[in-house]
């Protein structure tokens, strides 16, 4: 990969000097979904896939890059003294928006750079790649200023990008676990105080396996900006009558005490799955920490019912590919991760079936759909950061 980079930076920019190399990897949520912007809890881990940057500095002002995923796109250039999002910029508009969050911050970045960017997260999989391009670029911007911001700051700076820059009102839950991934871990984040664990998540004998239903997400982003707006309907509603400020200050006994305070039959089924989720991500963790895995993978199952009755975002591949997926004996789990509408699945296959897993499932979710599902084992891995000698 980094090899390939190089010789496009050559190919599109020229010789230079002083070239610098940039990771942020992808993520995968274990358990936790539609719960961050509800100021609940989630638990993800950053992958092994991941976006590369290279770079070299400019001294005019003016960003140029290149992305290998996009090449008939070719070179996107623009000022930083007037940073504006345009649609034909396509995919450039996420390290753009990140650029003019550090600005919109005070930090001075004047002098301009060229990158090129080249990842292997598959795209619209659901595995965050644009969260990725964007904390690589974060990562990119700090490093070279020596600006010094934590992680944690250069994920909120991402996350700020995506709502204000590109429109999407997403959530902490993909740019933090980027930021602050770590190898063999899972992390527990409380996306209220942003307070986070790590909980190793290495099982001999398990494998990590996330398959792609291969079905294009569409409308995705209207779709979510909805369900938040559902939400936040089912806590004004409740706030009538209880003082809190998100729906995940609440256990499920509590919720369902106060349920009927919700007028929309639609908002209380979606403010019911948020915090049912929560409660169940927490008894997540607890049931990993003690090898309960059985116990884990019957929550995962629950998770994505209640994803596909009560937050209707899964739809019939991703139902077709969890229901394969629990039919096979080498699974402890599996569930729909990320958003939904489409996008993929993660399960926890007992290494030794691993190999049947993958047939029959796969075998089982184009009859039932016509689409054939892309399977990869997921390691997990570090969060962004900028690449050593040893690793270009
Ligand atoms: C997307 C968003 C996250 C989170 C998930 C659903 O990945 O970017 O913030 O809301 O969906 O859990």
């Amino acid at each position: 990969m980094i090899d390939t980079l190089r010789a496009a930076f050559h190919q599109q920019f020229g010789e230079r000097e002083e070239l610098r190399y940039f990771f942020a990897p992808g993520r995968v949520n274990l358990i936790g979904e539609h719960t961050d912007y509800n100021g609940g809890h989630v638990f993800p881990c950053a992958l092994t896939l991941g976006t590369y940057a290279v770079c070299a500095k400019r001294s005019d002002g003016r960003v140029r890059m290149y992305s290998l995923n996009f090449e008939d796109d070719g070179v996107k250039e623009f000022n930083l003294f007037e940073i504006v999002y345009a649609e034909s910029d396509g995919w450039a508009n996420y390290p753009k928006g990140v650029f003019k969050q550090f600005i919109n911050a005070g930090m001075k970045i004047e002098d301009g750079f060229d990158i090129v960017y080249g990842g292997n997260i598959p795209n619209g999989a659901g595995l965050s790649s644009s969260a990725s391009i964007e904390l690589v670029t974060a990562v990119l911007i700090n490093e070279w200023h020596s600006f010094s911001v934590s992680h944690a700051h250069l994920a909120l700076l991402s996350q700020r990008a995506e709502n204000e820059f590109i429109g999407v009102n997403c959530g902490i839950m993909d740019q933090f676990s980027i930021a602050l991934g770590k190898e063999d871990h899972a992390i527990l984040l409380n996306c209220d105080t942003l307070a986070f664990e790590y909980s190793p998540f290495w099982q001999e004998g398990l494998a990590l396996v996330i398959a792609n239903t291969n079905k294009k997400r569409t409308l995705a982003d209207s779709k979510y900006n909805e369900r938040r707006s559902e939400c936040q309907s089912a806590l004004n509603d409740l706030r009538k009558d209880i003082d809190i400020t998100h729906l995940c200050e609440l256990t499920v006994d509590e919720f369902e005490g106060h349920a009927h305070l919700i007028e929309d039959d639609i908002c209380r089924k979606r403010a019911r799955h948020v915090v049912t989720e929560n409660e169940r991500t927490m008894k997540a963790v607890n049931f990993l920490k003690d090898d309960k895995m059985e116990e884990l993978g019957a929550l995962m199952k629950a998770s994505h019912l209640s994803l596909k009755n009560d937050y209707e975002v899964t739809g019939k591949e991703l139902d077709a590919l969890a229901e394969a997926a629990w039919r096979h004996p080498g699974t402890i789990g599996s569930r729909m991760t990320g958003a939904g509408f489409g996008g993929c699945t993660i399960s926890i296959v007992k290494e030794e079936m691993l190999a049947s897993f993958i047939e029959e499932t796969g075998a089982m979710y184009q009859e039932k759909t016509g689409i054939q599902a892309s399977f990869y084992t997921a390691g997990i891995g570090g969060g962004a950061r900028e690449l050593t000698k040893e690793e270009v």
